[in-house]
Parts: structure tokens; C-alpha cells; sequence
């Protein structure tokens, strides 16, 4: 039985359940275009927002890696060092709204069939910023996106009512999510920030708000390393560094961790994956934790600028592993292990002794009674 690349997701058909995430790789139509001749199944657009863009003066993302012969991590290019991490401090798209619609439209009537995903960000903080968001949506829907993305992670915003400032806070991510549900006709995800304690509780204000999907995740808040020669940040300018979002290899076992309490607590809702995927063994975890669908970012940036081989590896990685487990559709193994993460009292010990999770000890509570209060 011939296995089956096609997934539904939030009501979409994807040729395949792989997406560009919204970044470099997805910040013109000609990228985007380029994009969906290598096969990606859909794109999430470089984010597009209202208010005037203006990058630092110097390199947006830089890449850390680790060498064979020492520890240390660095973004300075050497032999037989391998790949750790992005990092960049790169914000929205510098092209505006009007430079996108007509774009959006082209894009769809070249590609009817691939998913073009708008990824959108305004304010929170006046009934004017609420109603950006519903421009923006209404003017990316209008020209044929078939869903939007709402940027509620953008790790380097000044505004406490923008970007991961909206994610760390779970009414406005319900008020933001309800305004765009207000007006949209296509579905709506939610892009939430891994910076907070508990992001089931974000989720949950997302799904409150009307959310079709939840999307993590963006970077991870994070600062470059300091050269010991220079006693420079190995990225600054005029010596002055900000708070940046680490993405690459590193975080795929933090979104990972951050995925699992997400479908644990919504187990019937939609989840896209995203963190350090470059090939499908890393796919496949977010997949077996239960997302839908996946996407990629810095691997993509690495390979051509909108991951031509990275795509082909995705494809023929799930083929093969699909062909050898006997799968037919993502369906057969999506969620396979999200009931394996389990309390660490639940994991069996060598000498069968019982363990409770250091609650029965002298002047602790009982499991149960703790659960209770
Ligand atoms: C240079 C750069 C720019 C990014 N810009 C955006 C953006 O505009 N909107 C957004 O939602 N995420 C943005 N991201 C985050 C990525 O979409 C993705 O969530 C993150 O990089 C983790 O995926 P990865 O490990 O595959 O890189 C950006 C990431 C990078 C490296």
C-alpha cells in the first residue's frame, strides 16, 4: 500500500504536512515561489504588520557552532564545526502591507493549490492597535491566503502590547485571537512564545479566543556568547547588544518539551510544530507528540535560502519511515507517544520499590492529598 504524503490541517489540504515558517526564507513572493517549486506543501509568510520596520546596522542572524577539537561555541567560521543554533535579533518584515497584497494575490493564482499562510502582527494596547489586526487579516484573506498566522512571539519588541509581550499575557492573547475571529473566513493559528511558565495557559486563552491551531515554536529568548580576545559580544553594534531568539538543533528538545504539555492538555486540537527541524527524524517527534503539521526555519536559511535538500529529506525520511513502520497516512502515528510523558513517579524503579514523587516523606503531604488542595 502506497503510503500517503497528504494531510488535512485545520480544514487545508497540504500536499504534504511541511511548511516554511515565517522568516527569510518566506520574505518575498520570488522566495515563496521558489519555495513551492521544491515541494514544500505551504509557507508562512516573513510576518507583515502596520507600523514602520527598521533593522539593527549590521548582521540580523548569525550562526553559533560548536568544533569537534573544543567546547566553546561561537559565530566565528571554522573548519569542522558543526551547526548549534541561529541566532538573530531580525524583526517583522520591512516591506509594508501594500507591498504585500499584491504579492499574496500573484503567489495564490500561480500556486492554487499550496497553502500560503499570512503571518500577521499589530498591537494590543487601543481599540485602533485591536483593529489593525483585523486590517491586516482582511486585506491578506481578500487576496486568497488561506489562513492566518497571528505573531504573538516576537521575542525583540519594545511595546509591552506586541509580540511575545501579547503571548506572556493569556486575555490579551483571547482579545487578539477574538478580534481576528471577528472578521476572518479563513482559519486563524495562534504563534505562541516559549518564553512563559506554562504555556497550556497561553494555549488556553488562544482557544478561548477561537484559535484553530496552535503554532510553537518562535526562538527562544537568548543572548550571543562574549569573544574572550575582544570581550565583545560576538554580535553587537558599537558594543551594545539586546535580548535576540536562539532557533537551530539547540531547541529542539525545548519546543519538544513545550509541544508535549500542549497536546497533552488539548489533545483534540490542532498543533504545528516548529524548532530545529532539518530532517524528518526530527519531524517525526513533533508528529508523534501529536502536531498536524511542521515547519521549518534555520535549516532552510542553511540550504539555499529556502531549504531545496532540507524539503527532499523531509519527504523521503517520511516515505521511508512510513513504508517500514506500515503507515498509510500521517494519522496512523500522529499522537503515537503523546501519553508516554508521564509524571517522574510514574517511571518504574530497579529495586520495585514504590516512589511518589518525594511527597510521602516525613512532614510531606500524600500524593493524593496534594493533588487535592
Ligand atoms: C532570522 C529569523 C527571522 C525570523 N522572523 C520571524 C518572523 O518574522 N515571524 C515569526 O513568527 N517568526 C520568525 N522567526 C522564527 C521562526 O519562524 C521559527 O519559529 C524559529 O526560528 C524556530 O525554528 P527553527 O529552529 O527551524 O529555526 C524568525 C527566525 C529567524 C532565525
Amino acid at each position: 500500500m502506497a503510503s500517503q504524503l497528504a494531510t488535512t490541517f485545520t480544514g487545508l489540504a497540504l500536499e504534504n504536512p511541511f511548511l516554511l515558517s515565517s522568516a527569510p526564507p518566506t520574505e518575498s513572493d520570488s522566495n515563496i515561489m521558489r519555495a513551492f517549486d521544491a515541494g514544500w506543501g505551504g509557507v508562512v509568510t516573513k510576518t507583515i504588520g502596520l507600523h514602520p520596520v527598521v533593522n539593527v546596522d549590521g548582521p540580523k542572524t548569525k550562526f553559533l557552532r560548536a568544533s569537534i577539537d573544543s567546547p566553546r561555541l561561537s559565530m566565528q567560521k571554522r573548519g569542522s564545526a558543526v551547526l548549534h543554533s541561529s541566532w538573530n535579533w531580525e524583526l517583522i518584515s520591512d516591506k509594508t502591507l501594500d507591498w504585500w497584497v499584491p504579492r499574496i494575490a500573484r503567489i495564490k493564482q500561480a500556486y492554487p493549490r499550496k497553502i500560503l499562510v499570512a503571518s500577521i502582527m499589530a498591537g494590543s494596547g487601543s481599540d485602533q492597535e485591536l483593529a489593525n489586526w483585523q486590517t491586516l487579516a482582511k486585506a491578506c484573506q481578500a487576496e486568497g491566503a488561506d489562513a492566518v498566522e497571528l505573531n504573538l512571539s516576537c521575542p525583540h519588541m519594545d511595546r509591552k502590547d506586541m509580540g511575545s509581550n501579547i503571548g506572556k499575557d493569556q486575555e490579551l492573547i483571547s482579545v487578539v485571537t477574538q478580534v481576528v475571529k471577528e472578521v476572518a473566513r479563513v482559519p486563524v493559528w495562534a504563534k505562541l512564545t516559549p518564553s512563559t511558565t506554562d504555556i497550556v495557559v497561553e494555549a488556553r486563552g488562544a482557544f478561548l479566543g477561537g484559535a484553530d491551531a496552535i503554532v510553537s515554536s518562535n526562538t527562544f529568548p537568548s543572548l550571543p556568547p562574549v569573544d574572550p580576545d575582544t570581550l565583545e559580544f560576538e554580535m553587537n553594534v558599537d558594543g551594545f547588544v539586546s535580548s535576540g531568539g536562539l532557533g537551530g538543533p539547540a531547541i529542539l528538545p525545548l519546543s519538544l518539551a513545550k509541544m508535549a504539555q500542549l497536546t497533552q492538555a488539548f489533545p483534540d486540537k490542532s498543533f504545528s510544530g516548529i524548532g530545529g527541524i532539518a530532517d524528518f527524524s526530527h519531524a517525526l517527534n513533533y508528529f508523534l507528540l501529536g502536531c498536524g503539521t511542521v515547519q521549518v526555519c534555520t535549516a532552510a536559511m542553511l540550504d539555499h535560502a529556502i531549504g531545496p535538500n532540507v524539503m527532499k529529506s523531509l519527504v523521503t525520511g517520511m516515505v521511508q519511515t512510513m513504508e517500514r513502520h506500515g503507515w498509510r497516512t500521517l494519522d496512523d502515528f500522529r499522537g503515537m507517544l503523546r501519553d508516554r510523558i508521564v509524571p517522574h513517579s510514574r517511571i518504574r524503579r530497579p529495586d520495585a520499590k514504590d516512589y511518589h514523587g518525594g511527597y510521602d516523606a516525613e512532614g510531606y503531604a500524600a500524593a493524593e492529598a496534594a493533588a487535592e488542595r
